[in-house]
């Protein structure tokens, strides 16, 4: 048996206008797992079987078509470390991180995958490699990804991110407390990052400038997380979010959880992904988890998740 897992992420700022070359910065989320087994099976002709038991997705590698997600990761990886099926084996996913909520399910399934599949077969990919890969099924969900996600969750480190340029890990100043709360709507990433763009063609010049505000909050929140001032990252939160509505990928139940958590003493707060659902994330002293936690529920969040950020 081989076991191998990747964890969740959250971005922290930057998110949209990373598609559109400024910077972004995500933390990987270590306590939220998807885990992927691999186990020996005897059938002949060697063959792959996959069961996704959270999604109730069970399938043969060879009747499933390159459009399902995990089936595409699979091959890919198998074209690069072993082209021609020995033996039989099956494929369990399992997952922590909620799907369509702006938490990188999709890359950690595809990231971790590829781990099992690479220790299974005992080839050596680097951090680089497997990001790589990840971001190729990436493409599959949205046209467009800037990478943000495979690379923060392969790497499974804080990073500062510009598409194109290699990613830069880098150290907090100290650990970070999050409090998520979901807004209770689903959020199609393809979807919101496609409207975005239609709006941005639209009007060029206004999107432009946001994006470029939004770089620049980047950059002080880079300082900011590094040096470990939680008070002035939690304000450039909240610039970032009101950027963020202005291009319009935040929702009244997102607004509404964010101000909430506002209001019961989060540093600050904004929607994380794609936005226009999924997730909003809060950062918060250890002294205030708690309120803000309750906070959010007594709003109306549909899921809450509390996680801490270290390194
Ligand atoms: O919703 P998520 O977790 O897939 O994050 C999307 C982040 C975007 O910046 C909106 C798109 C991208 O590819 O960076």
């Amino acid at each position: 048996m081989t076991q191998a897992s990747a964890p969740g992420k959250a971005i922290l700022f930057g998110e949209h206008a990373v598609v559109y070359d400024q910077p972004a910065i995500a933390v990987p989320l270590s306590d939220l797992r998807t885990t992927v087994i691999i186990r020996s099976i005897d059938v002949q002709p060697p063959s792959v079987h996959v069961v996704a038991t959270d999604l109730d997705h069970s399938f043969w590698l060879h009747e499933m078509d390159d459009r399902d997600p995990l089936a595409y990761a699979i091959r890919l990886t198998l074209q690069a470390t072993m082209p021609e099926l020995q033996e039989s084996f099956e494929i369990s996913v399992s997952s922590k991180i909620p799907i369509a909520s702006g938490l990188g399910s999709g890359a950690a399934a595809s990231v971790a995958i590829i781990r099992a599949l690479t220790s299974f077969f005992k080839v050596d990919l680097s951090d680089a490699s497997i990001s790589a890969l990840a971001y190729r099924v990436e493409k599959l969900h949205h046209g467009t990804p800037s990478g943000i996600d495979n690379s923060t969750i392969a790497f499974e480190q804080a990073l500062y991110y510009k598409r194109d340029q290699d990613p830069q890990p880098f150290s907090l100043g100290r650990p970070l407390q999050l409090v998520l709360g979901h807004c209770g709507v689903d959020s199609q990433t393809g979807a919101v990052v496609a409207d975005v763009r239609d709006r941005w063609q639209a009007s060029m010049e206004e999107y432009s400038a946001i994006f470029s505000q939004i770089g620049e909050l980047v950059e002080r929140g880079y300082d900011n997380l590094k040096a470990g001032d939680h008070k002035q990252v939690g304000i450039l939160m909240n610039e970032n979010h009101a950027l963020l509505q202005r291009i319009g990928v935040s929702n009244q139940a997102l607004d509404q959880l964010v101000a909430r958590a506002c209001t019961s003493g989060a540093y600050g707060a904004k929607l994380s992904g794609a936005g226009a659902g999924g997730f909003m994330i809060a950062l918060v002293g250890t002294e205030t988890r708690d309120s803000v936690a309750r906070a959010l529920q007594d709003a109306g969040a549909r899921h809450i998740l509390v996680v801490q950020v270290s390194g």
